[in-house]
């Protein structure tokens, strides 16, 4: 399948409006692979009458942006973060760009360990990562790296059907509550955190957008909450309101 120049920059305005994603040049490859499956989904035969249909149609915009969104993740992330979970303080905690559950079950598993409950909300853009993440079942490789003890303690081993399969207990379980929010057009969550969680998902915006995000999740964070962003990021460059406190860690230090 080959598209345009004009198709591809036709396709990277409509994605960059409706999620931040930044398809910059050399991404062509990737939305082509992605737009072909869309294409075979819907019967669709050409790129011009999909985007027409894109523009129109809500329900296969969000299939489209599903399909766009990169959603690599893993158990225990950059587990170094997990130090500012704290007890007392870490009561409420917003994991932005959750993907398939793997970093708000790694969250609620710290928190355990350290002897505490948090609620933890777990929203990101594509609702087929979502469906995962509320299903809680994993293919054995997911949980390769995660400590045997802690596989003890946390999952359930699959059987019959469910074999070569964990599923998380339903203790962990329960203190996820998985929601479709999109950072860059949805309204924030109706609620103040301790802790706001936004890894791996600002490399891909741009500096605009970044800021606009950083400074709408400013709002929604408690005084001393932090916001925590993946390794690779920063907001250096940005204009905001955080103290810097590490690489990767921000503290609202003022309202
Ligand atoms: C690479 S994954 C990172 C997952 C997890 N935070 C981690 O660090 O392992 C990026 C996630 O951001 C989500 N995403 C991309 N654009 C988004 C947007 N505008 N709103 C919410 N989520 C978005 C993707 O669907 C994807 O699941």
């Amino acid at each position: 399948m080959e598209i345009t120049s004009k198709q591809f920059m036709t396709f990277r305005d409509l994605v960059y409006k409706e999620s931040g994603i930044n398809l910059h040049e050399g991404k062509e490859k990737l939305l082509i692979g992605r737009l072909s499956k869309r294409l075979k989904n819907t019967g669709i035969e050409s790129v011009d009458e999909y985007l027409k249909m894109l523009k129109g149609d809500k329900e296969e915009l969000m299939l489209f942006l599903d399909a766009i969104s990169t959603n690599h993740t893993f158990f225990f992330r950059e587990r170094h973060h997990f130090a500012y979970l704290k007890s007392g303080q870490s009561n409420n905690i917003w994991c932005s760009a959750a993907s398939s559950g793997e970093e708000p079950y790694s969250i609620a598993i710290d928190c355990l360990e350290k002897g505490f409950k948090p609620t933890i909300l777990a929203t990101d853009i594509s609702t087929n990562v979502l469906m995962i993440g509320e299903r809680a079942i994993y293919p054995v490789e997911r949980i390769k790296d995660v400590p045997s003890h802690i596989l003890k303690k946390y999952f359930q081993n699959g059987h019959g059907r469910w074999a070569g399969h964990v599923r998380l207990k339903d203790e962990v379980k329960r203190m996820v509550t998985f929601k479709r929010l999109n950072l860059v057009t949805d309204a924030m969550p109706n609620q103040q955190f301790d802790m706001i969680f936004c890894r791996n998902v600002m490399i891909y915006f741009d500096n605009i957008v970044k800021e606009m995000l950083t400074n709408r999740l400013y709002n929604v964070l408690k005084l001393n909450g932090y916001l925590i962003v993946g390794g690779a990021e920063s907001l250096s460059n940005l204009k905001h309101k955080y103290k810097y406190i590490s690489p990767s860690i921000y503290k609202k230090v003022s309202s």
